[in-house]
């Protein structure tokens, strides 16, 4: 989706600068021109020269050169280019963004650029959190400045923790193909996604919930975002990322999550990819059950609202494309056929989520898939490929699908 891309990669004078390296070869990977600016700060980190071999193209690192300006200078590099990348953005390079400095040849090039800009800020996370770099964001958030992270997690320096990460290579990548996603083919369509497991509460501090990660439809409503869709994805609890660009909806139980999906509608299309539990508590206990000297609690359940179903017979405001997910441990293709007719949905795409499956790591949770995509014209083997492959894939037959259907 990048190929002929001109992407401007500004790499400030942060610990994350080893990870711009990685971010250049996964951007040339994809087809882009990367040309590079490096902070005197970055050089301490990782050398022009790392960046210039990686790029393809010298890096400019000066504002008072000579050669550089009567060249491609600071005006050009930022014109020349269709986005603008900060990797890592420094509280210090956000600060001066923030206030228009323009004191050496990174700062130079983010004030004079017209086009759009992507920061992935990396910092301490009290440098994050502190009120200065609190106002400097929300500052940038309105001058159009586009986010991709921070992360929250471990960070480099030992014991330290919290927000303040730098967006992995990747996700910066799939942020960056979402804003140049206009004009893609799903642009001006709303895919709506659901996502990872629900919770079920039994009492306050008890819960039925299953193996869902949300990796498979985080995945695909990025690859809707990169489409160039408006997306609204409806999230159980998983420990994921927000991907890119995309409307989230946080949700804990199936009937949150029916109210969710429900409240985003109208949409074109609509992918129901999470893991929704079947039954719920009967009754939620409003204190946490104790223990009875052996006596086991009474715990009945009862059916939940089914989604799926819900949306796919809905006589007003249906999506034209209604996908479901029919996840089994066997039988898969002829239960998936059956769930197919009796929920009155399109397509379903199924997949083997038992042990069997030859996937490693097991669907459920990890990172690879295999499925059969079931629609009205028959059943597709998909060959076993990444998460983000299959979402690729199912996007690109949707678009597909949908253009066919227009042309009719
Ligand atoms: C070891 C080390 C690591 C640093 N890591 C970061 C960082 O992750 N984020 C940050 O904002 N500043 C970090 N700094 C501070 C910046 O390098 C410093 O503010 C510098 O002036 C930034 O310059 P620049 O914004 O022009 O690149 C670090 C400094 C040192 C010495």
């Amino acid at each position: 989706m990048l190929q002929g891309k001109r992407l401007l990669l500004v790499i400030g004078g942060g610990i994350a600068a080893y990870k711009s390296l990685d971010l250049i070869r996964r951007l040339k990977e994809r087809g882009a021109a990367v040309r590079v600016v490096m902070t005197s700060a970055a050089q301490h980190f990782v050398t022009p020269l790392a960046a210039g071999a990686l790029s393809h193209d010298r890096v400019f690192t000066e504002l008072f050169d000579r050669e550089a300006e009567q060249d491609i200078g600071h005006i050009r590099l930022s014109r020349e280019a269709d986005l603008l990348i900060v990797a890592p953005a420094t509280a210090d390079l956000m600060a001066k963004m923030a206030h228009g400095l323009a004191d050496d040849l990174a700062s130079a090039v983010l004030l004079a650029n017209t086009r759009p800009i992507l920061l992935a800020p990396a910092m301490n996370p009290a440098m994050w959190a502190n009120p200065a770099t609190r106002r400097n964001a929300a500052q940038l958030a309105a001058d159009g400045v586009r986010f991709v992270g921070p992360n929250a997690g471990a960070m480099a320096e030992r014991g330290e923790d919290g927000a303040g990460r730098m967006a992995e290579p990747l996700e910066i990548v799939a942020a960056v193909e979402a804003l140049l996603a206009a004009g893609g083919p799903l642009t001006g369509r709303h895919v709506l996604v659901t996502s990872g497991p629900t919770h079920e509460p039994i009492d306050p501090v008890r819960y039925i919930a299953n193996r869902s990660s949300g990796k498979q439809g985080h995945a695909i409503a990025a690859a809707a975002a990169r489409a160039g869709a408006r997306v609204t994805l409806v999230s159980g609890p998983v420990n994921l990322p927000d991907p890119f660009g995309v409307e989230m909806r946080r949700v804990e139980s199936a009937r949150d999550m029916l109210a969710a999906v429900e409240a985003a509608l109208p949409a074109d299309i609509a992918i129901f990819a999470a893991a929704v539990a079947d039954w719920r508590a009967a009754s939620e206990a409003p204190e946490k059950m104790k223990k009875d000297g052996g006596a086991l609690p009474p715990l009945a359940l009862t059916e939940n609202p089914d989604i799926l179903a819900t949306i796919a017979h809905r006589q007003a405001g249906r999506p034209r494309l209604v996908i479901g997910f029919a996840a089994e441990t066997q039988n898969v293709v002829a239960y998936a056929q059956a769930k197919r007719a009796r929920k009155g949905c399109d397509w379903i795409v199924a997949n083997d989520v038992s042990a069997r499956s030859g996937i490693p790591g097991g669907v459920m949770g990890g990172d690879s898939n295999e499925v059969h995509l079931i629609t009205a014209e028959g059943v597709e083997a998909w060959p076993p490929a990444s998460k983000a492959e299959v979402a690729e894939r199912l996007i690109a037959r949707i678009a597909a699908a949908l253009g066919a259907k227009e042309s009719e």
